[in-house]
């Protein structure tokens, strides 16, 4: 495995944990590699098995829990996770777990709303420069710049923001129920931010008018419809299924679109010999194994902000407590409230 830290930061975990690949800590791991064996070579797992078993040992001596996106590196996802989904998902888990540490298997902003969901808990995410690039697209002020020319329209904004601009709109959505947030809301025009691209796919599937922010997210914007055109030419039995971060000619080509947890569910349930999923592509090989049935079709688009989180960050984060999330409390609850608006419509 490739140390992806400091060589200072390697040298005090092997200080710290044995973290030597052997043929015993492969079998201590073997019944979670059962899940992944498909994708990751068994070579591959013997190097990951050390870190996967010092941070599970670690988690229940310091109570803290993994809660990983769909979009997690399949070692994350099968090896760490306690719990795994969707935004939605993982915003609500952040209300219910019982630990007093929350690991954020995820982006900056999702840990930041597990902070703000659960502020008496310890939030870490392994690496402070795990960000996107919608949240980086706008700020508050911009909110406040829509709400003068649009006066008494509502703003809904993505979860994929920072506090601020959570705590400068009116209710959140997520990719999952961002069509039924915006119906909820009072008036005929609804402001959506900061996806410009999700606010036109959901204005698709609402009477509302929606003016939008134009920011993207850099992973979902590199499928183009002509791509997927050609698939179809040379693979016509293959079943597209696209997520609503992609521009809306791309999502007319798809057969489904939903948010990563409908992606994998819609797989689970029709089981089709040849898929193609627009997304991120870690996604794919997180249920390689759980459809073996299953032909999981190119391309292949990687967020480089959910690869900066890796076994070796999150161990050092858990053993140092470094990354911790502070949000200021007068903030927090503005932002909880539009969180907790989303959460109580689901
Ligand atoms: P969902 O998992 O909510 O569909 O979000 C996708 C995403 O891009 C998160 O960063
Ligand atoms: Fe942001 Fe896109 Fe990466 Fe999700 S996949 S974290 S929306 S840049």
């Amino acid at each position: 495995m490739i140390f992806s830290g400091s060589s200072e930061m390697k040298s005090q975990l092997e200080a710290a944990f044995d973290l030597e690949p052997s043929a015993a800590m492969f079998k201590e791991t073997e019944h979670l590699y059962q899940r992944a064996n498909r994708v990751i070579p068994e070579a591959d797992w013997l190097a990951r098995a050390p870190y996967i078993k010092a941070i599970n040992d670690l988690k229940a001596e310091k109570d803290a829990v993994v809660l990983a996106h769909n979009y997690m590196t399949p070692d994350i996802y099968h090896g760490v996770a306690d719990i795994v989904g969707d935004s939605l998902q993982l915003a609500i888990e952040a209300t219910k777990v019982k630990q007093s540490t929350i690991i954020q298997g995820g982006v900056h902003f999702m840990a930041e709303t597990s902070k703000i969901l659960s502020p008496e808990k310890t939030v870490l995410i392994p690496d402070r420069k795990a960000g996107c690039s919608l949240a980086e697209s706008i700020t508050a002020a911009d909110i406040e710049m829509m709400r003068a020319q649009y006066p008494g329209a509502k703003v809904v904004s993505y979860v994929n923001t920072t506090a601020e601009v959570k705590a400068a709109s009116d209710i959140c959505c997520t990719s999952s129920n961002a069509a039924k947030i915006v119906d909820a809301q009072e008036g005929d025009l609804v402001i959506m931010t900061p996806d410009g691209h999700l606010a036109q796919n959901v204005a698709k599937q609402t009477k509302k008018k929606i003016v939008y922010w134009e920011g993207a997210c850099m992973v979902h914007i590199e499928f183009k419809a002509d791509e997927l055109r050609e698939y179809r030419k040379y693979e016509p039995d293959a079943l597209i299924i696209g997520h609503p971060e992609c521009p809306t000619d791309v999502i007319d080509e798809c057969d489904f679109s939903g948010s990563t947890a409908g992606m994998i569910d819609y797989v689970r349930k029709n089981k089709p010999e040849k898929v193609l999923l627009i997304t991120e592509c870690s996604m794919g090989s997180n249920i390689a194994n759980e459809v073996p049935e299953v032909n999981f079709l190119g391309p292949c688009n990687l967020c480089p902000h959910m690869q900066k989180i890796t076994l070796e960050n999150i161990l050092w984060s858990l053993h140092t407590g470094e990354g911790a999330v502070e949000v200021e409390e007068k903030l927090a609850a503005k932002a909880r409230l539009a969180v907790q608006r989303m959460i109580d419509l689901k």
